[in-house]
């Protein structure tokens, strides 16, 4: 298929919700690989526009205002400047960062709202939702909980169970209870706007399914099962106080759905940059607009948002939506309410001038194909011996020994051996290599073949020992540093992508004043004569202990998590029902009794009884029971415990047992021997 020809591209990323920092998932998943991309085609020369910003609206956000007696703008103001100074720290290269409580957002989102409202774009339908009478108002589906339908915990929001993780409606919930009053809502009547998506699902398909088949498997994959089956109308209204008005008679007490209003932001967001030209970056037919996105926001931006720009009129669809799968952290999902994350502001504090390290690990490992896992030994590993041993050590040594034998001047290159002329073949080819896989948005890959210039120069290093050769042939010690330094040259252009900052301070230390990608591969960057700066290290090993910490921290993050779980647990935990009841003659044959354990041991090849010598005031008896798991034999000695006198004697384990102690048994199947609260002759009566 011929390549579609262009003259800019748009590039959006996800809109990050401000009701929490951002962490090491959104970068993998999102914002690294756009901001590779962008930056290649910035290097290229190419006209680009990188869009960000904040995701300000939706109930969760109204959920953590609640919890901190805070009002939904503060939480959101809180957060936006701290997700955007992350960001830029990490050098993520947006041309605007804005935010959807912007005034230009909102007015941008109710013009968008009521143009297809007029146009007839919606169908307005009557429901029944959840109303709280004490509170006024309706319930969104986080307001709801009750007992879960399917595993019976109670808390279990009207949208999800967390305990078992079935998604739910609030219609299912058992005895569902506001949040807001705690009273038991009623359902009530209430108007909403939907988006048509059936009137759409024809040309999405042909759209999609024929003309995308180019897009990432997991990303076709997931429109191809929605556009399989019958694609219902999507509310874009919800009965909430936090968000943009509906705009339109009938629209009081109601705001546009997150949903709906977010990706207009991306609209907002250019108008915000570009006031006079926004319009060519989105209707422009030579515009090329790509959505970087997680997985979990596909059907937004392959769908439901093309549908509502189609309904507009008059704007570009997207060319591409290189979507990621997810990155779990050391083998478990990230989860910002369990705390397990590797938060960016966090890691900055940590881990001084240390971004790039991330932005390579995380490139390294990204999640393009399927989920995958963050691991602080992985991350050491690929730092020490990758950054530092490859990368680092080859620059390290071109500049060192250029300084030392030439004072900072590159050499002349002189005849070319067969050990210079493979490398400079091989580091040709790099080029074409970075190329080939950005082109198609294979980052890991991509980066992946920039770091074999590295090995490259590093090999050639090795191989034609600079250091050796010095005492016998100067002039061949300046062709190889020559070669090295046009190689240290290469890396400043092919890395710029990735590791912004480090490719800076590269350029500084070669006193590179341009960087162009159309010049990467050549050997002829740096003019002989041509003065470099003196060598400063461009990564740094991270010792053990610095790995242990951060794995320490998360050993306690667990911990806490296990104990605030098994807390929940047991304040949810219900006694057994009671059992059939019994008459009074039936209790008065159990004849229980007060028992001293004056003796008590292990019974030997059984891992679970212990065998009791009693005190029952009638001469003693020998008891054995299953509660060796649960007591130290000798903790037990002097103990009074309640017993069933009138058991009939059985042999377990070889051992006749002449009756059965009594033991509480603990929500968890623990055992504890039931004793009577003062002291009493043993041979009493338990009545
Ligand atoms: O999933 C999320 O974090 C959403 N806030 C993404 C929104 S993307 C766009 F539509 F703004
Ligand atoms: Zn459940």
């Amino acid at each position: 298929m011929e390549e579609k020809k262009y003259k800019r591209t748009l590039v959006t990323s996800a809109l990050p919700y401000a009701n929490g920092p951002v962490h090491i998932g959104h970068l993998a998943g999102v914002y690294v690989p756009a901001d590779i991309y962008v930056r290649y085609l910035r290097l290229k020369g190419e006209d680009v526009l990188f869009i960000g910003g904040s995701d300000e609206h939706g109930v969760p956000i109204t959920i953590r205002a609640r919890k901190e007696g805070i009002t939904p703008q503060d939480v959101v103001d809180r957060y936006h400047t701290l997700i955007k100074d992350s960001f830029k720290e990490f050098g993520i290269s947006f041309d605007v960062y804005s935010r959807t409580s912007s005034k230009t957002h909102h007015e941008t989102a109710s013009e968008f709202f009521k143009k297809l409202y007029d146009n007839n774009q919606f169908v307005e339908q009557e429901s029944e939702q959840y109303y709280d009478e004490e509170a006024k108002t309706f319930l969104a589906d986080r307001y709801i909980v009750g007992e879960c339908p399917r595993c019976h915990a109670e808390g279990a929001y009207g949208d999800q169970c967390e305990k078992c993780g079935t998604a739910l409606s609030p219609t299912e919930l058992i005895n569902p209870v506001s949040k807001l009053s705690g009273s038991k809502p009623v359902m009530r009547k209430t108007k909403h706007w939907y988006l048509p998506l059936d009137r759409h699902q024809g040309w999405l398909k042909q759209w999609i399914l024929e003309e995308h088949k180019e897009w990432r498997p997991n990303v076709y994959g997931q429109c191809k099962s929605w556009l399989d089956m019958d694609l219902q109308p999507r509310a874009v209204t919800r009965d909430l106080d936090w968000g943009i008005p509906v705009p339109v008679e009938g629209g009081e007490g109601k705001v546009l759905y997150v949903w709906f209003d977010a990706p207009i932001g991306y609209i907002s967001n250019t108008k915000e940059i570009c006031p006079d030209t926004w319009e060519t970056w989105w209707k422009d037919p030579e515009t090329r607009m790509l959505h970087f996105i997680g997985k979990d926001n596909i059907v937004f931006h392959c769908i439901v948002f093309p549908a509502m720009l189609k309904a507009y009129g008059g704007f570009n669809l997207p060319e591409n939506v290189p979507a990621n799968e997810f990155l779990n952290l050391e083998g478990d999902k990230i989860s910002t309410s369990r705390n397990w994350a590797i938060w960016m502001h966090e890691y900055l504090k940590d881990f001084p001038g240390k971004q790039d390290v991330l932005r390579y690990v995380l490139t390294a490992n990204a999640p393009e194909t399927k989920d995958n896992d963050f691991t602080w030994k992985d991350f050491q590993a690929r730092n020490n011996n990758e950054l530092v041993a490859i990368f680092g050590n080859f620059v390290n040594r071109a500049i060192v020994l250029t300084h030392k034998y030439f004072g900072g001047k590159l050499p002349k290159r002189g005849n070319l051996q067969e050990i210079d002329t493979t490398a400079i073949n091989e580091f040709a080819e790099v080029k074409k290599q970075v190329e080939s896989y950005l082109d198609v948005f294979r980052f890991r890959d991509a980066q992946k073949e920039a770091m074999n210039l590295a090995r490259i120069g590093n090999k050639y290093l090795a191989d034609t020992e600079p250091w050796k050769v010095a005492k016998t042939d100067l002039d061949r010690v300046a062709t190889i540093l020559n070669v090295s330094l046009q190689i240290a040259a290469n890396l400043a252009i092919a890395f710029e992508p990735f590791l912004p900052f480090s490719a800076a301070k590269l350029r500084g230390m070669l006193n590179m004043t341009e960087c162009k990608w159309g010049e990467l591969g050549s050997i002829d960057l740096l003019a002989e004569g041509h003065e470099i700066k003196p060598a400063e290290l461009l990564f740094e090993k991270i010792e053990d202990s610095v790995i242990d910490g951060q794995l320490q921290r998360l050993a306690d993050i667990k911990k806490a998590n296990e104990e605030a779980a098994k807390a929940a647990e047991a304040a949810n935990w219900k006694p057994e029902a009671v059992g059939a009841p019994v008459d009074f003659e039936t209790f008065e044959k159990l004849d229980i009794r007060v028992g001293k354990i004056l003796d008590c041991q292990k019974v030997p090849k059984a891992d679970k009884l212990l065998q009791f010598k009693i005190d029952d005031g009638m001469g003693g008896r020998t008891i054995v029971s299953g509660i060796a798991a649960y007591y130290k034999p000798e903790d037990l000695i002097g103990k009074e415990v309640c017993f069933i006198a009138n058991f009939p004697a059985r042999k377990l384990k070889g051992v006749e047992s002449q009756g059965m102690i009594l033991s509480a048994m603990d929500k968890d199947g623990k055992l504890v021997v039931v004793s009577p609260s003062a002291i009493v002759a043993p041979g009493s009566k338990v009545c």
